[in-house]
């Protein structure tokens, strides 16, 4: 499921002045949220470089169309899956109507979230927000390229169709590689997303007061996740293995986002082959994800919804094995324990704040629906779309 975000900015100069000042691609860290650099490698290519919950994320991004005064379209070739475009519109003498669409696939639990609370949306808004106020300060550009880039047919907003086709060889890793990286100018979402859960961190019940250390509260995860697989499998009756199916559903979802978002980043920078890891992971949080939505659209009691258990069941007794048998050890040998219990703390808050409830009538019942709702994921049209140059 794609995401599409558009905000809109009248701002006080020229659209000359806007336009310019906007093709200085290397200024876009003074008022991108998260984008830490960019580099204009030629004409048309573009590094950039993010820090997204504390962790380095790069990619490339080529332009795709550059019309001098009217827009700049770009998709991006490598690490985060997104595309946009911004387009100059005079709206009097001196002023400029800014248009930023960005698109994007939100990609695992967490950008999912992320996505759902609207986060990337506000990020977009303050982006264009704090170029309006850059450029209306310095009332004048401090430099432009007014070259041409339209070497294909007019693109419109390139959608993230275009990011697929325009990656190179690397492609795969560029879409499978990345955690959390989701628009351009919302580079930063998930550090938004990850100062709130820390706010959101309590005391009362924290793992610190119980001294339990992160692997310890992820290993009681997994535990009682398993338990609820065999209850479910041993109940008869349709309507208590709904409730069942929909309580596991919302520990693993819970679990999974609060691993992806602080836990993960841990390993990769701390684990000797961290990156490795982490991607092997998140790909199994992906396969549970899947099987997870299925579940949802079974009927307790029909043979495919037992199937389906089974499947997830033997995915996550995998995962798990890999996690508390290799992970989670190499986390505990490289990290001091205050750290590991700090973790716990950050893993009990992101638990509370990640939607949870699949139950109808619940509170959080929308919002969970549009994270883990039903239907093909993006996952799995990639799959399809790569099919051929992957190898799972
Ligand atoms: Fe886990
Ligand atoms: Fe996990």
């Amino acid at each position: 499921m794609t995401t599409m975000v558009e905000k809109s900015v009248e701002v006080e100069v020229p659209v000359s002045t806007a336009y310019n000042q906007w093709t200085q691609f290397e200024e876009f860290p003074t008022f991108m949220g998260g984008v830490k650099e960019v580099v204009q490698v030629d004409d048309t290519t573009l590094h950039w470089v993010a820090e997204i919950a504390g962790v380095r994320r790069e990619w490339d991004a080529e332009i795709l169309e550059q019309v001098p005064d009217q827009k700049v379209a770009w998709a991006a070739i490598g690490g985060a899956t997104n595309a946009g475009a911004v387009h100059f519109a005079p709206a009097g003498p001196d002023r400029t109507l800014l248009t930023l669409q960005l698109e994007y696939e939100p990609e695992g639990l967490v950008e999912s979230a992320g996505d759902a609370l609207g986060i990337i949306e506000r990020q977009a808004e303050a982006d264009v927000q704090r170029f309006k106020d850059l450029i209306e300060s310095r009332g004048t550009e401090s430099g432009a390229w007014r070259g041409d880039v339209r070497d294909q047919a007019p693109v419109g907003t390139p959608g993230v169709e275009d990011a697929f086709l325009s990656e190179g060889d690397s492609g795969k890793a560029g879409v499978s590689g990345k955690a959390v990286a989701a628009g351009v100018a919302a580079a930063g979402v998930a550090g938004v997303a990850a100062a709130a859960l820390a706010k959101g961190s309590g005391d009362e019940d924290s793992a610190s007061a119980s001294g339990l250390d992160v692997v310890d509260v992820l290993t009681t995860d997994h535990d009682e996740a398993t338990a609820l697989l065999a209850e479910i499998s041993a109940t008869p009756d349709a309507g208590t293995r709904r409730d069942l199916a929909d309580t596991l559903i919302a520990e693993l979802v819970r679990h999974s986002v609060a691993e992806e978002m602080y836990v993960y980043p841990a390993m990769r920078k701390h684990l000797p082959d961290g990156d490795q890891a982490v991607e092997h992971d998140i790909e199994e949080h992906k396969e549970l994800e899947t099987l997870m939505k299925q579940l949802e659209g079974l009927e307790p009691l029909e043979p495919r919804f037992d199937e389906v258990l089974g499947e997830l069941a033997s995915t996550l007794q995998d995962h798990v094995a890999d996690e508390e048998g290799s992970h989670f050890p190499q986390l505990r040998a490289a990290l001091p324990r205050e750290d590991l219990v700090g973790l716990a703390d950050k893993v009990e808050a992101a638990k509370k704040l990640a939607p949870t409830r699949p139950h109808p009538g619940a509170p959080n019942a929308k919002l969970f629906h549009k994270v883990v709702g039903p239907g093909v994921g993006f996952v799995d049209r990639l799959r399809d779309k790569l099919s051929g140059r992957t190898t799972g």
